[in-house]
């Protein structure tokens, strides 16, 4: 994911980011959180989400309300929070990805990214609200539809469209 954003650095420009990856689906938006992150002078900000299976993501451990880390997919997750893949970062963020190094996966992990600015003292966050899902399995791609299909017939008062087996 760092090395995917590395690539996006001409885009950026030197200006504030927002990094959403593409198997991330939620039920609510992030306006809020976007323009707490464009009042915030500097660092980044990340969206957690209290889940039951946290060893499956990027894990915060939090000493009172302060994230003092984040292990990805630890065996022993330190809380329930995951780290969702919705991530905002100022410009440094391409000088911190040019200094990773890989992780035991063979990949720059963005969790270093976001250790690198609680080691500085500039990572905020907030808990996204309504339903969040990382539709990168099979179970929960199907989970992320069903999700969607809920909302939406609970938005338009219809019932659930019957699957086409066709
Ligand atoms: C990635 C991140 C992980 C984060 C997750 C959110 O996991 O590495 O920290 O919690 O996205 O979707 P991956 O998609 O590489 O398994």
């Amino acid at each position: 994911i760092a090395d995917a954003l590395d690539l996006a650095e001409h885009f950026a420009d030197g200006q504030k980011i927002c990094v959403v990856l593409g198997d991330n689906i939620i039920e609510g938006n992030i306006r809020q959180a976007a323009d707490d992150f464009r009042a915030q002078p500097a660092g980044a900000k990340i969206l957690l989400k209290e889940v039951p299976d946290a060893s499956r993501f990027g894990v915060a451990e939090m000493k009172g309300d302060r994230i003092v880390g984040i292990e990805e997919k630890p065996k022993q997750p330190k809380s329930n929070c995951a780290v969702t893949g919705i991530y905002m970062y100022d410009g440094s963020v391409f000088e911190k990805i040019k200094k990773l190094v890989p992780s035991g996966r063979g990949e720059l992990e963005i969790t270093d990214v976001n250790n690198a600015y609680i080691r500085e003292g500039t990572l905020t966050y907030s808990f996204l609200e309504g339903w969040w899902t990382d539709a990168g399995t099979f179970d929960s791609l199907r989970r992320a539809t069903n999700l969607v299909a809920e909302t939406e017939s609970r938005r338009t008062g219809g019932p659930l469209e019957e699957e086409d087996d066709e």
